[in-house]
């Protein structure tokens, strides 16, 4: 994916994106990092056209992903946007299958190939045995890896994720990291996932993106780009960081009163 130039607003206000050009590793983890409110989710949805950019183009496979038919995009861009609503009722395995919709004719029933998929993306996020469980009565942690799993069935080449380990225990969000990454490094996929966790996200990413008031304040493999003076610069945050087995830790310094 190449993203040229982007300058990203909503209606008319101010752009929360200017200017912005990335070249995403085909077949690697690129990882989005930034402050609340840097633009992180704004660059989502403009690399996924659900927000039309006023300047600039996304490049998916060198064509504009403006001038792809919705469908033919759906085959090969999967999106999970920052906290997706849940249609009332339906039940983990209906939600994931339709991640394949995309694939299917407009009246056709599962293939077994789909259904192949469904059950392998719900075994992946390990919630074969809630299934049939309406979504709307599991756990938020649940309930995020259903919809990880929907955007896995969707067997896209290029998958776009905001923020799919929030409300994941530690456990649970390496698990998901596992799942993503081996998309890319054991199936070759295209993966740009926005991370809060800075740890988290240099143990991961091969290339890490860190955002600033809607610009790209630094980018490049995690050891190279999470220094101390770049999170007191773009994140105001004191800390220390170490690095074990090669990844940056970050710890943050605490500030506590005598
Ligand atoms: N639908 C919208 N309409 C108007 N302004 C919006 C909309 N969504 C986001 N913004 C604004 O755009 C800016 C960037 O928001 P964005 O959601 O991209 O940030 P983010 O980096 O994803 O933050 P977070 O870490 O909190 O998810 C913010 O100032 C926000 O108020
Ligand atoms: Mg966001």
């Amino acid at each position: 994916m190449h993203v040229e130039n982007l300058t990203l607003a909503y209606g008319a206000d101010e752009p929360v994106v200017t200017g912005l050009t990335l070249e995403v590793p085909q077949g690697r983890m690129t990882a989005i990092v930034g402050p609340n409110g840097s633009g992180k989710s704004t660059l989502l949805r403009g690399m996924s056209r659900l927000l039309k950019p006023q300047t600039g183009r996304v490049l998916l496979d060198g064509k504009d992903i403006h001038q792809l038919p919705a469908r033919e995009l759906a085959r090969q861009l999967g999106v999970l946007p920052q906290g997706p609503v849940t249609p009332e009722g339906i039940t983990a395995a209906e939600l994931v299958s339709r991640g394949r919709h995309p694939h299917r004719g407009m009246f056709a029933r599962l293939t077994s190939e789909d259904q192949h998929a469904i059950d392998e993306a719900l075994a992946a996020v390990e919630l074969a045995d809630l299934r049939d469980r309406p979504v709307d009565q599991l756990s938020g942690g649940q309930r995020q890896r259903v919809w990880i799993a929907m955007v896995l069935a969707q067997g896209t080449q290029h998958l776009l994720l905001d923020e799919p380990t929030t409300y994941l225990d530690l456990a649970h969000a390496v698990d998901v990291m596992n799942v993503v990454h081996a998309a890319a490094h054991a199936s070759g996929r295209t993966v740009v996932t926005v991370l809060h966790d800075l740890t988290l996200a240099a143990q991961y990413a091969d290339n890490l993106v860190v955002m600033g008031g809607g610009q790209i304040a630094a980018q490049g493999r995690p050891v190279e780009v999470l220094s101390e003076e770049l999170l007191a610069e773009v994140f105001g945050l004191r800390a220390t960081v170490v690095e074990v087995g090669g990844a940056p830790v970050v710890v943050p310094d605490r500030r506590v009163s005598a």
